[in-house]
């Protein structure tokens, strides 16, 4: 059976740092300009029913990297027989044949796993919907590796679209794997969404709080919550964190941070919210508010980048996005020539989820794939923790369902 990348949590952490030393030993090699043809003989198709730069270019580039060929549709909404009103299970279970690996991009959320559940070759997310992009996020862990050394203890703010970005929510997923502290900045109906929050505390025991604005002044809840972290680091007696934090953070400070994960606001998926992207935005991350940060403080953005992200930043070393977009090569040789079955090392998959139970139920998600597409049967799990609450197979949306 065919293994996928459908999120993040498909890999373990040994996994994920299986994919990163291979990273970096392709990486050492491109370096070196030595020729690589692992894949030689085999084709990779990119399926890419949303605009794309870095994801599908990057994998295309990793494939002819390792000597691999690439069949490629760009804008498959108007090119393919999408357009024609044809299924994505259909143009899966055909494109099957054509390749023996399959990238695919698409705007519902869990179209991904429809996807894998009717192809035979690996699917790889390059992201779904609002759902998740691992891809992404094994480029930011990566870079995380690469810039800071260990992930585990470092403090990050993940800010911005944290409702309707996808990649902010596989990487939430991975940082708590990883052991990283997550504080979530993001205004007011841009918090993470209740499924994302579950699953980081049902998996992860992780209990995120959100903070409206980076650099802002703090309430006491804010401040006994940043205290119960430095607690739980055991390193100073409570009183004293207390006093300190008092008089130290009166506001969330930019200093406190290892990286900064800006993104921007989706506006593609906010239908309904008529309103102009500046408005909706209550945070920047400019060369003022870097002034304040540390000198090894990092700057990520999966990008593309509107106004949230000032240019201003650019030429300061701490801006790590280029960067990041460039590890995106090693990262996605090492992804396929792992998914391809390439590489001799013992390849740990963490099943997506078991099988769901087949109900005559809508699921609450209007973008949810099985609300897109004709002929899905809706399924659910049930929740371990509520009576009565069951959640999409699909894309992770809880509902109170009565049996
Ligand atoms: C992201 C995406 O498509 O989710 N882009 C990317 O893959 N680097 C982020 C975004 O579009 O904002």
């Amino acid at each position: 059976m065919a293994k996928h990348l459908i999120s993040i949590d498909n890999l373990s952490k040994k996994t994920i740092e299986d994919i990163f030393n291979l990273a970096d030993s392709f990486d050492k090699q491109l370096n070196k300009g030595h020729q690589n043809d692992l894949c030689k003989g085999k084709i990779m198709a990119t399926m890419f029913y949303e605009p794309s730069t870095r994801t599908r270019m990057s994998f295309e580039s990793a494939m002819y990297r390792l000597g691999g060929s690439v069949i490629s549709s760009a804008d498959t909404v108007t090119t393919s027989s999408a357009a024609k009103g044809e299924s994505l299970a259909d143009t899966i279970k055909v494109l099957q044949h054509y390749a023996d690996l399959i990238v695919l991009r698409h705007f519902k959320d869990g179209s991904t796993l429809l996807a894998a559940e009717n192809s035979d070759v690996p699917i790889i997310s390059g992201g779904d919907g609002s759902y998740e992009h691992p891809t992404q996020t094994l480029c930011d862990l990566y870079t995380l590796r690469r810039e800071k050394g260990e992930i585990k203890n470092l403090q990050i703010a993940v800010c911005g679209d944290l409702k309707y970005g996808r990649t902010v929510h596989s990487l939430v997923y991975g940082l708590a794997k990883f052991g990283a502290t997550i504080f979530s900045v993001a205004q007011k109906d841009f918090d993470f969404p209740e499924n994302v929050k579950k699953r980081l505390k049902s998996k992860y025991g992780v209990v995120i709080k959100n903070f409206t604005k980076l650099d802002e002044k703090m309430n006491s809840e804010d401040v006994l919550y940043m205290t119960n972290i430095m607690q739980s680091k055991k390193s100073k007696s409570a009183k004293k964190i207390l006093k300190e934090s008092d008089e130290l953070f009166p506001r969330i400070p930019i200093e406190y941070f290892d990286a900064v994960y800006i993104t921007r606001l989706q506006m593609e998926r906010m239908q309904g919210i008529k309103s102009n992207y500046k408005s909706l935005m209550s945070y920047l991350v400019n060369k003022e508010l870097l002034e304040k940060a540390k000198k090894d403080t990092i700057v990520m953005h999966p990008l593309p980048r509107r106004y949230e992200l000032s240019y201003d930043v650019d030429h300061d070393k701490r801006a790590a996005y280029f960067r990041q977009a460039a590890y995106g090569i090693p990262i996605r040789m090492a992804i396929i020539a792992m998914f391809l079955g390439l590489v001799d090392f013992d390849i740990k998959l963490e099943p997506h989820q078991q099988k769901g139970i087949i109900m005559n139920e809508q699921c609450v998600n209007t973008n949810c794939i099985t609300a897109g597409e004709e002929n899905v049967q809706n399924k659910f799990l049930k929740s371990d923790d509520e009576e009565n609450m069951y959640r999409c197979f699909y894309c992770d949306y809880e509902k109170v369902i009565r049996v």
